[in-house]
C-alpha cells in the first residue's frame, strides 16, 4: 500500500445506516417504518430477517464509536431514522429519538470523529406510506419539515449533511420492481416517486440552509454502464436507457435543472402526462450543493432487449428494454457483483467530463464488498478478498484525483456487518464481524488494513 497516497485533507471514513444497525425498533417512541412493515410480510426478506436485533447499535453505540476511534477514521457517515424523530412522519416530534442522535454526535466529537449525517436512508414512517409515500407530493414537504427538526437540533455540531441516500433505490426498487419496501410494482407512480424524492431533496436543502448548514449534498448510486457489444448501435441505445434510469434521472435535474433528453426513449408511455411535475420544481431541485456523494460497487454491462412486459399498463418503471450481461472475466463478490475497480475511476472522470463546472466536489460515500466471511478457530476473519477490493477501488479514486477530479473523501461501506435489506443478515459488508447471537464485534483483517492506510496517510501529510 506504500504506493497508494492521497492529498492532504482527504477524508477517510466509514458508513452505516439506521435501519441496518440500530435494532430497538420500538424503543423510546420510535414509530413503524416501511421497512418494519416490509420485513413482516412473508417472502420479502431472505430468512424472514427483520430490523431486530441488527447490531443493537441503539444500545451499544459507545462500543461502535470506540471501534471507529481505533480505526482512525476522520469521519463517520450514519443516518437518522425519521420514525424515531417524528414517529408518524407529520405529527409531534419525539424528543427521545432526537436525544439518541445528540448522544451519538457528542460521542463522535469527543472521540475526534467528524459526524456526517444522512437524513433519509430509506426508513419512511409507515403512516406517510399509508398516504401514498413518495408517490404523493406531500411527502416531499413532510421530509423538509423533518430536515428542519433534525438540523435545528444538530446543525451546530454536524458539519456534513446528506439529504437522501440512493433515491434510485427508493423510487425504482421501492415503487418500480418492488424488491425494496414498500414493495410496490408500478410504472408511472415510480416516476412520480423519483420526482418527489428530488423535490424533497431540494426543499430539505432549503431547510438545512435556513438552519445554518454549510456543507450539504446528496448521495447517488451512479452506475458505470457499458454496451455489451461496443459496435452495436442497439446496445449503445440500451446503455443510454440504462444510464438514464440509473444516473441521468438524478444528475440532469440536480446539476442542470432539466430532465434527461433520453427519458422518452427510456420510459415511453410511462412518462404519460407528467402531471406530477409542476412549474418551479426544477429550480428547487437544482439548488447548488456543496458536494455530490457517489456510492459505487460494481459496473453494469447491458445489451438491447425487448420489454419484459409488452403491455404498458402492466409494465414497471425498471423495464426499459435493456438486459444485464454477466462479465465472465471478473471475480464476483458474495452479492454476485463483478469486481472491476477501474470502472470507478472512469465513472468519476466521466462525471467531471460531462458536467464540468456544474459538478460540485465529490465524495465516494459508499464502497465495499460482501464476502462469505468465516471466523477462523481463533475468531479472526482473514478477508483478503475484501482487502483486494478496497485496495483496487481506492487506487481508482487516486487515479481520478491524478486526472484532476475533485474527490474530497472516501467512506468504506460498512463499519459493521449489518442488515443487508432484502438479503437480510446473510450478506456481510463489515470491516468488523458481528455475531448476531452474542453481538460480539470482531475486527476483520480489512479493519487493520484500512487503519494502516489511514495512519500512513496521516504520517505523510
Ligand atoms: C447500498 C446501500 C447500503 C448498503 C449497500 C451494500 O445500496 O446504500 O445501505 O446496503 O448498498
Amino acid at each position: 500500500m506504500a504506493d497508494l497516497s492521497f492529498p492532504p485533507g482527504f477524508v477517510f471514513g466509514a458508513g452505516t445506516a439506521a435501519f441496518q444497525i440500530e435494532g430497538a425498533t420500538a424503543a423510546d417512541g420510535r414509530g413503524p417504518s416501511i421497512w418494519d412493515t416490509f420485513c413482516a410480510e412473508p417472502g420479502r426478506v431472505a430468512g424472514g430477517d427483520t430490523g431486530e436485533p441488527a447490531c443493537e447499535h441503539y444500545r451499544r453505540w459507545p462500543q461502535d464509536v470506540e471501534l471507529l476511534r481505533r480505526l482512525g477514521v476522520d469521519s463517520y457517515r450514519f443516518s437518522v431514522a425519521w420514525p424515531r424523530v417524528r414517529p408518524t412522519g407529520s405529527g409531534a416530534v419525539n424528543r427521545a429519538g432526537l436525544d439518541f442522535y445528540e448522544r451519538l454526535v457528542d460521542g463522535l466529537l469527543a472521540a475526534g470523529i467528524e459526524p456526517a449525517l444522512t437524513l433519509y436512508h430509506w426508513d419512511l414512517p409507515q403512516e406517510l406510506e399509508d398516504g401514498g409515500g413518495w408517490r404523493a407530493r406531500d411527502t416531499a414537504h413532510r421530509f423538509a419539515e423533518y430536515a428542519a427538526v433534525v438540523a435545528g437540533a444538530l446543525a451546530d455540531r454536524v458539519p456534513r449533511w446528506t439529504t437522501l441516500n440512493e433515491p434510485w433505490c427508493s423510487a425504482f426498487l421501492g415503487y418500480g420492481n418492488g424488491v425494496h419496501a414498500p414493495g410496490v410494482r408500478s410504472g408511472t407512480p415510480a416516476l412520480a416517486a423519483a420526482h418527489h424524492l428530488l423535490l424533497g431533496h431540494g426543499l430539505a436543502l432549503e431547510a438545512l440552509r435556513a438552519a445554518g448548514v454549510r456543507e450539504a449534498g446528496i448521495s447517488l448510486n451512479l452506475d458505470h454502464v457499458s454496451p455489451a457489444d461496443p459496435d452495436s448501435p442497439a446496445d449503445a441505445a440500451a446503455a443510454l436507457r440504462a444510464r438514464t434510469q440509473r444516473n441521468l434521472v438524478w444528475t440532469e435535474p440536480l446539476l442542470r435543472g432539466r430532465h434527461p433528453a433520453s427519458e422518452a426513449d427510456t420510459w415511453g408511455e410511462l412518462i404519460g402526462r407528467q402531471d406530477f411535475r409542476r412549474d418551479g420544481d426544477l429550480a428547487v431541485i437544482a439548488a447548488p450543493m456543496d458536494f455530490l456523494g457517489v456510492n459505487y460497487y460494481t459496473p453494469a454491462t447491458v445489451r438491447a432487449a425487448p420489454y419484459a412486459e409488452p403491455d404498458p399498463s402492466l409494465r414497471d418503471a425498471t423495464d426499459n428494454r435493456f438486459a444485464h450481461v454477466r462479465d465472465p472475466r471478473a471475480r464476483h463478490t458474495a452479492m454476485d457483483w463483478a469486481v472491476v475497480p477501474d470502472t470507478l475511476r472512469e465513472l468519476l472522470v466521466g462525471l467531471r467530463d460531462e458536467y464540468g463546472a456544474a459538478l460540485p466536489p465529490l465524495y465516494v460515500t459508499e464502497n465495499g464488498s460482501a464476502e462469505d466471511d468465516l471466523p477462523g478457530p481463533d475468531g479472526t476473519v482473514r478477508d483478503t478478498d475484501r482487502i483486494a477490493y478496497l485496495d483496487g477501488h481506492l487506487r481508482a479514486v487516486a487515479g481520478a484525483l491524478a486526472a484532476g477530479v475533485d474527490v474530497r473523501g472516501y467512506y468504506l461501506w460498512s463499519l459493521l456487518d449489518n442488515f443487508e435489506w432484502s438479503y437480510g443478515y446473510g450478506k456481510r459488508f463489515g470491516a468488523v464481524h458481528v455475531d448476531y447471537a452474542t453481538q460480539r464485534r470482531t475486527p476483520k483483517s480489512s479493519f487493520a488494513w484500512y487503519r494502516e492506510l489511514i495512519s500512513r496517510h496521516r504520517a505523510s501529510s
